[in-house]
């Protein structure tokens, strides 16, 4: 059963040096259940799309496009109604678990704070099923945690604490935006392995939100690879990580560390994303893509189905060049 359906999501941003669009004509399908991975370098617009669809965004935007959760339509719905889905169905770990956590106030509180809000539980209650929830992240001694703040606590634990809130409500959709970038490479495994448990205990869908093509690869069904605003890829995970077509998502893919290989060094995309503000016309990544063409200076490669359920906006094809 299709959950979410987000179709050309068009998420816009006026600004003192005019016009810059973060989200251009987005459209993807998440099942109940499963695990899409949204994957792009910095500023390809991952987050700007999670704040669309938890109704988030900053002030100065113009939204266009559908966002269908359950069949209801979350573009546009008053606060009030938003209110009611947020955390409830849809809850977010957002990029830096500090700024969602309040320094002045114990964990248990906040986590209490939600059931009672939201569920309206009676504190006792709300207290026992806190604790549950941060036994059920693995957090030790969990009634002792309740009684700390966020400062106490390692970021791996507070990435714990940050999951804990997420599920209290049994969402439907989790949204997790990079949740393991602030933290090393042991515990990243660590806090992936849980949320790949989670999924299952509460069979939540989620989009997983990374920089990382290696983090998708244990944990996602789908992918969706992303380029100022657009997608470049999307497809399975087995299509995105070992038949990548978009020469964008073969360039991430060369530069995740690989134990089979004998290379000495990672190759990286040279260049930086461009600045949206001054976008070149055709493709957007024409100045780093290694088979870049006349045609794609001219006209922005579309959006097009091949295979089964994969898509790319590539004119390049192999070793041709697609037919305009
Ligand atoms: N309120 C705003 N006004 C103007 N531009 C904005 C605003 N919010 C975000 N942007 C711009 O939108 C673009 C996409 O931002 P977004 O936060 O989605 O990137 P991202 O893919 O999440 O990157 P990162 O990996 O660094 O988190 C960026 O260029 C950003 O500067
Ligand atoms: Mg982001």
């Amino acid at each position: 059963m299709t959950l979410l359906h987000v179709q050309d999501l068009r998420v816009e941003f006026t600004t003192p040096d005019g016009n810059l669009v973060a989200v251009n004509d987005l459209t993807f399908s998440l099942v109940a259940g499963d695990t899409l991975g949204i994957v792009g370098e910095s500023g390809s617009g991952k987050s700007q799309t999670a704040f669309a669809i938890m109704g988030l965004l900053a002030k100065n935007n113009h939204t266009q496009g559908s966002i269908l959760f359950n069949d209801l339509q979350l573009l546009g719905l008053p606060e009030k109604a938003f209110n009611k889905i947020r955390a409830k169905q849809i809850a977010m770990i957002f990029q830096d678990p500090m700024t969602s956590l309040n320094p002045y106030l114990k964990i248990g509180h906040q986590l209490m704070e939600v059931l009672t809000l939201h569920k309206g539980m009676s504190k006792h209650d709300a207290f026992e099923e806190s604790v549950q929830m941060l036994n059920a992240v693995q957090i030790p001694e969990a009634r002792q945690r309740m009684n700390m703040y966020a400062h106490e606590l390692s970021g791996g634990m507070r990435q714990r604490v940050m999951i804990a809130m997420a599920l209290l409500c049994r969402p439907q959709l989790l949204i997790a935006d990079e949740p393991t970038t602030a933290l090393d490479v042991t515990v990243q495994a660590q806090i992936m392995s849980l949320i790949n448990e989670l999924k299952k205990e509460f069979s939540t869908a989620i989009i997983l939100i990374t920089h990382d093509l290696a983090v998708v690869a244990g944990s996602c069904e789908q992918v969706l690879v992303m380029y100022a605003g657009r997608t470049m890829e999307a497809g399975s995970v087995n299509d995105i990580f070992y038949r990548p077509t978009h020469p964008y998502s073969q360039g991430l893919l060369n530069a995740i560390p690989r134990l089979d290989s004998q290379n000495e060094y990672l190759a990286t995309i040279s260049g930086n994303p461009p600045n949206l503000l001054h976008l070149p016309a055709g493709c957007p990544f024409q100045q780093r893509c290694p088979h870049v063409h006349n045609i794609c200076r001219i006209t922005a490669p579309p959006l097009t189905a091949f295979g089964a359920d994969r898509y790319r906006a590539c004119h390049w094809q192999g070793d041709s060049l697609e037919q305009e």
